[in-house]
């Protein structure tokens, strides 16, 4: 996997690059996953463009961040990758936390992109009691190691029918998190606690959007997630009945789709 610095040399973000064509897409990863979470897109979507899969600072091959960060920051990082790399726009597609860094792309690096996915994410900041709970389980990363933290969160991820039908995709996601250093989902948890609320920007979102979410998403409501994306100007909504928080990975056929029928509706689509 390549390597390119950014913040100043501070930190080195790996990546996968494959494919080629237009439209270049970008896909954030979520948390506390890496980049092997877009495993089946980037297969799939190599095959008619560019795909551009980072490890978000900490994660993956991605080193620890030397100081905190910000949900901003890792937007940045993502802008200084894209041009690093000669990219000018992109269709940037962010699932949950990679949404977060989606929404912030928007805010600071509009011309950046040329359409917007946000796939089981909110635009809304944390509660106080979730700015709570995040400290909680940063304190326990770092005092007791990912286990704990991720035994807490997984049965959060999936819809009770892939559980039932695919356990493997749970297996895949344990041993992703597993893999995540409590430093790195310590620093994200407070990162994602101090986002800024993107429900303002809904509104103002004059890129071409696609909004996905699985019926049975524990964390980003499906019912919400139709109220806020009707307030994104001509954006798309697709609802993957029986797909959970990870609906990319419980039913890629599914997700692919919705991706690809997006692409394809974008201003110059060859289809
Ligand atoms: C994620 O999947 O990225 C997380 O559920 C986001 C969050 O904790 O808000």
């Amino acid at each position: 996997m390549p390597t390119i610095q950014v913040d100043d040399g501070q930190v080195s973000l790996h990546y996968h690059d494959a494919g080629t064509g237009d439209p270049n897409v970008v896909l954030i990863h979520g948390f506390p996953f890496n980049s092997g979470q877009w495993r089946p897109q980037l297969e799939s979507l190599a095959e008619r463009c560019r795909v551009i899969v980072p490890d978000l600072r900490g994660f993956g091959d991605s080193p620890l961040s030397p100081v905190p960060y910000t949900v901003i920051r890792l937007a940045d990082d993502i802008a200084e990758l894209m041009a690093a790399l000669g990219i000018g726009r992109a269709v940037v597609c962010g699932l949950s936390m990679g949404g977060y860094v989606a929404f912030e792309m928007f805010r600071r690096h509009r011309e950046c992109l040329a359409g917007l996915v946000l796939a089981d994410t909110r635009p809304q900041p944390d509660s106080d009691a979730g700015r709570l709970n995040r400290a909680r389980l940063a304190g326990i990363a770092r005092s007791e190691g990912s286990g704990p933290v991720v035994e807490e969160l997984l049965p959060m991820l999936v819809a009770p029918v892939t559980r039932q039908r695919r356990p493997e995709v749970v297996e895949q996601l344990r041993e992703m998190m597993m893999a995540a250093r409590p430093q790195a989902i310590a620093d994200a948890l407070m990162a994602m606690a101090a986002r800024d609320d993107s429900v303002p920007l809904l509104a103002e979102i004059d890129a071409p959007a696609m909004v996905i979410v699985g019926s049975d998403d524990a964390i980003a409501d499906a019912a919400d997630t139709r109220e806020w994306a009707v307030r994104i100007p001509d954006a798309g909504l697709a609802v993957i009945a029986g797909a959970g928080h990870v609906s990319n990975l419980e039913q890629p056929e599914t997700f692919d789709a919705i991706l690809f029928d997006f692409l394809d509706s974008l201003p110059g689509a060859a289809g």
